[in-house]
């Protein structure tokens, strides 16, 4: 059946954020009206949408009204208010990732017992309720250092996830339901994004690597291609597809894995909605992931995943020390290198390492690409006025 995409048709997209926005923008391209739910009315996204409704995703009225006013509701976070979206789909309202798949990915615990279900590689895990009770298995030699806590809910960015190497980290346990699982070793780690529509058409983007800035616990250069060999390349995309075919997923799903130093490959986490990793693709694939997610939930053909050349992505994270109105530094310089593309995201404020923007950098070699991102590292800075 056609799809109908008319100009009346109106998509909701929760949160308005940078991932918002680039949404927004791909859905620009199409035939369709886009309303952005967030509280803040200068995020990102709402200089661009169609409509801006002011309003809480955690909110149960919020969403539930704004879902009234749209024709098909997606989001760009997880934390949404899960009983609003299961009511309205209950409704009828047509949601994209489905609710009852955010549910369990919304809670890391339910997602780790999903992995276990389904046999899919993933550190192995305990639950805890609280700090106490993690402090008591320890003592009692239920639990060995090292291990990594995560709370269940509301984690991001890395904060949320705590890792206990030792006695020393004791005090940086988390309180909270949480999950404790085995520190992996890791040698890389990696994310692929993969798309699926109701036809259960399944494509996956080229794998990226992620480089860390422990300080900030935010990715701090993404390369893509990875350079990995073919054998782990075609057992990290099976995995991709097993999860999202599992998951029965209509949208987009970000797998971020881990590599250890013995080559096994292990799921992290998953994320339904376009994800930091696939910043790049808006230049350096045929079909960028926000194309990739309409087309998905919209149960279109699914779109070349072809990359069109190496790139490395770089987020522009807000100066340490600078709280205040933005103003950035070294734009000019930047934009005469060839193959810079520089996306800043509108937020009125930085505040230290606050994603701000982030800059894509193609070029004919991964290496080259590299030596130019490390030029824009340098240049490129968002401070306060
Ligand atoms: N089991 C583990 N072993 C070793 N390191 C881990 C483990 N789990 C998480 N980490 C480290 O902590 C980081 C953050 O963990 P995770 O991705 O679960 O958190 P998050 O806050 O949900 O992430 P995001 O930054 O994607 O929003 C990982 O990218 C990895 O560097
Ligand atoms: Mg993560």
């Amino acid at each position: 059946m056609e799809q109908l995409v008319t100009s009346e048709f109106k998509l909701g997209i929760i949160a308005g954020g940078q991932l918002g926005k680039m949404l927004v923008l791909a859905a620009s391209n199409w035939d369709v009206k886009t309303f952005v739910l967030d509280a803040d009315e200068q995020c990102p996204a709402s200089t661009c949408c169609t409509q801006f409704v002011k309003g809480n995703h955690l909110d149960f009225d919020d969403v539930y009204n704004f879902g009234k006013m749209v024709d098909m509701i997606t989001f760009e976070i997880e934390s949404v208010n899960i009983d609003a979206l299961k009511k309205l789909k209950q409704e009828g309202k047509r949601i994209n990732p489905d609710p009852d798949i955010l549910e369990i990915i919304q809670d890391k615990g339910l997602q780790k017992q999903f992995y276990a279900q389904h046999k899919i590689p993933s550190s192995s895990f305990k639950l805890f309720n609280n700090k106490i009770e993690i402090e008591n298995a320890l003592r009692q030699g239920e639990l060995k250092f090292p291990f990594v806590q995560k709370l269940c809910k509301g984690g991001y960015d890395g904060k949320g996830v705590s890792v206990i190497k030792n006695e020393n980290d004791i005090n940086n346990l988390l309180e909270g339901i949480s999950v404790i699982e085995d520190l992996v070793e890791i040698a890389k780690e990696i994310s692929i994004i993969a798309a699926r529509n109701e036809r259960g058409e399944v494509r996956c983007f080229p794998i990226v690597e992620m480089e860390f800035n422990e300080k900030a616990n935010l990715i701090e250069k993404l390369i893509c291609p990875a350079s990995l060999n073919d054998s782990i390349v075609s057992e990290a995309i099976d995995l991709a597809i097993k999860i999202i075919s599992s998951l029965n997923l209509r949208g987009i799903l970000a797998v971020e894995m881990f590599l250890d130093k013995e080559n096994k490959i292990w799921i992290n986490e998953v994320a339904p909605r376009p994800h930091n990793s696939g910043h790049h693709t808006i230049e350096s694939i045929v079909t960028s992931q926000y194309e990739q997610l309409l087309r998905a939930i919209f149960n279109f053909p699914l779109g070349s995943t072809q990359l069109k050349l190496p790139a490395v992505m770089i987020n522009l994270l807000g100066e340490p020390d600078h709280d205040g109105a933005v103003k950035y530094e070294g734009i000019t310089e930047c934009m005469s290198i060839d193959g810079v593309k520089i996306h800043l995201y509108g937020k009125k404020k930085t505040k230290p390492f606050r994603k701000m923007g982030h800059v894509t950098v193609l070029a004919s070699t991964i290496n080259e690409a590299i030596e130019k991102a490390e030029i824009v590292k340098q240049k490129l800075k968002a401070k306060a006025w």
